[in-house]
């Protein structure tokens, strides 16, 4: 599925182009060291994490009531909607920035269906008045560096409904229900060059914590 390589990104992973990348920690001394030898930066990543408080709980509610007085109804979603995920994500596959930092595969549907019938991921959806599926965000039980946390698989939103709220509204639903679950954390990440994921994010209270850079060898 989505790979942002956040927040600790591997280094020496492989470029599209199959070059070695290295993947350094923004300010990381040995940056200048790199690009003084030719290595030039490909692409930037991000992470960011969210810790459960009034405010974000408060901005979640906000964001969820904004899609539906639009018209959307923001779901749980469960296994039987794999199929309706996986083909709401297929459609979107090529808007996924593709870059030495991120990629992204879109999803099994026999996996995921797996996946959210054991508890090993969650999906909430936010879907139109026929009932059209148009955004979703996938998540799943990770530990960071610091603590066990909810992290963010993907989120999509179909393209002809962007710009309305609803990646951020999909994610305020998932915030909302895992918290009342007992989720204190979340993390999430995603390419330099997504600024509309990473807004979307920041709109609910995630905090950027952390950027890097990929860079690849001269030629
Ligand atoms: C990223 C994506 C999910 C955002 O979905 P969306 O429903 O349009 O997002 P929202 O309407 O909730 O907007 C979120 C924020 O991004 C901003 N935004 C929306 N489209 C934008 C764009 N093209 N460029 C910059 N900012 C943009 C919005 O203004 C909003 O910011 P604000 O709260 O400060 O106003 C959607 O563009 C998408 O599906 N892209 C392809 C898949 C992808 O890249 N997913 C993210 C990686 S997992």
């Amino acid at each position: 599925m989505s790979a942002p390589r956040s927040p600790a990104p591997a280094a020496g992973a492989a470029s599209p182009a199959g070059a070695e990348v290295r993947v350094l920690r923004d300010g990381d001394p040995a940056v200048a060291a790199l690009s003084a030898d030719g290595w030039t930066v490909a692409a930037e990543s991000w992470g960011a994490r969210l810790r459960v408080t009034a405010a974000v709980l408060g901005r979640c509610a906000a964001a969820v009531t904004a899609a539906t007085d639009a018209g959307w109804e923001l779901l749980v979603l469960g296994p039987h909607d794999a199929a309706a995920v996986v083909a709401l994500d297929a459609a979107c596959a090529a808007d996924y920035p593709d870059t030495a930092a991120t990629r992204h595969d879109v999803p099994d549907a026999a996996a995921l269906e797996r996946d959210l019938r054991s508890g090993a991921r969650w999906a909430y959806g936010a879907a139109a008045a026929d009932g059209r599926l148009d955004a979703v965000t996938v998540l799943y039980p990770s530990v960071g560096r610091e603590a066990a946390m909810v992290e963010t698989d993907f989120t999509v939103t179909r393209a002809a409904v962007r710009g309305r709220g609803l990646a951020t509204a999909v994610k305020a639903a998932a915030v909302l229900d895992l918290a009342a679950q007992g989720h204190e954390l979340f993390g999430t990440g995603g390419a330099g060059v997504n600024e509309a994921s990473r807004r979307a994010n920041e709109a609910l209270g995630y905090l950027v914590t952390e950027r890097w850079l990929h860079l690849l060898p001269p030629h």
